[in-house]
């Protein structure tokens, strides 16, 4: 399927991940069904986006006509057939549930017409764990967003074994013409890109506070104050190639044999989600938090995600 000839897509999965798709898709113009198996959760979807809309104005990102444009594009139905029959495009963001990614993949394949492309946003899951079940398998991608989907620029298109070049292509063309930078994961991998840097950078970050080296207030306040602005608006590659690779190769052999290669989760994270202590969501994660002081983070964020997208080089 060419790009032009997509008209209508189809959100499976409402919650934080699946109102915020498809709203972006609404946004830049497109017919969207969403779909979730209540039409209460349908509602908070819509609410959800309301507010998320009314950020973004107040941001500056979004005029007023173009926010009032994006509920009218958006039908909503708790039914999964009339939501998806004439989509081009169904992006599948379910719980993290393989069993019930597959069951939905099997359901898509039957009523989806033949031409639909159906991309799965899992952050963990194999594109090969689903493509069995459908007799599409060359139309089956992966396209991982990172959260909140309607301000990070980033999402990742995996390929599986049986993924076609025009359904990548497709699908490129599509997510950038709607704002996004796809990159392709040209072979599946637990992770992705994404999932594995920021898993190596963690599991490090852990490491640090369990053996007491540093505080996790420490290590945050080291990671906003360096690296962490550079890597807003240069890679990793592109800010070593200025250092030089002479001078890393040398620094980095004598840290890599120091470096965690732990295969388990640390106990300053296991003992801490036994205690209940989850973050924002229970008032108390590393740190003690208040819905004001949550709120206070979210705003943050949100206004140098914002900011920072002036400053990239990236098309
Ligand atoms: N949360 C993140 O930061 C993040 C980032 C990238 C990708 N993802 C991935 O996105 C997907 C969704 O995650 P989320 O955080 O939005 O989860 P969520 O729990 O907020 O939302 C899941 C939604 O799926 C709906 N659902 C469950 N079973 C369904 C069914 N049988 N039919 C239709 N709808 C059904 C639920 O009602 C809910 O609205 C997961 O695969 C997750 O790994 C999450």
């Amino acid at each position: 399927m060419d790009v032009d000839d997509i008209q209508c897509i189809a959100v499976v999965g409402a919650g934080l991940m699946g109102h915020g798709i498809a709203q972006e898709f609404a946004l830049a113009g497109y017919q969207v069904w969403l779909h979730s198996r209540t039409q209460k959760s349908l509602d908070t979807a819509l609410d959800n986006i309301t507010a998320n809309l009314d950020r973004l104005i107040r941001l500056g990102v979004v005029s007023p006509p173009q926010a009032a444009a994006v509920p009218k594009r958006i039908r909503t139905s708790p039914h999964l057939e009339t939501a998806v029959s004439g989509a081009d495009v169904v992006i599948e963001s379910v719980y993290e549930d393989a069993d019930l990614k597959r069951r939905i993949f099997q359901e898509l394949d039957a009523v989806c017409p033949g031409r639909t492309i159906l991309a799965s946003n899992t952050s963990t899951l194999m594109l090969s764990q689903f493509a069995t079940a459908t007799r599409r398998p060359d139309k089956l991608v992966i396209s991982h967003y990172a959260n909140p989907p309607y301000l990070i620029p980033i999402v990742e298109l995996v390929r599986g074994a049986t993924t076609s070049d025009e359904t990548v292509e497709t699908m490129t063309a599509l997510l950038t013409r709607v704002g996004k930078r796809p990159v392709v994961v040209q072979k599946e991998v637990p992770g992705f890109i994404l999932n594995r840097l920021q898993g190596a950078l963690l599991r490090e970050a852990l490491w640090l506070v369990q053996e007491g080296i540093a505080s996790p207030r420490d290590i945050d306040t080291a990671l906003k104050n360096s690296i962490g602005r550079r890597w807003a608006v240069a890679g990793i590659f592109e800010v070593f190639e200025l250092a030089g690779w002479d001078l890393l190769a040398a620094a980095m052999a004598g840290v890599y044999p120091h470096l965690s290669n732990a295969s388990e989760l640390p106990p300053v994270l296991t003992e801490q989600v036994q205690r209940g202590e989850l973050g924002v969501k229970t008032g108390r994660g590393f740190y003690a938090w208040t819905p004001e002081s949550a709120e206070a983070l979210r705003h943050r964020i949100a206004h140098a995600l914002v900011e920072i997208e002036s400053w990239s080089d990236d098309t």
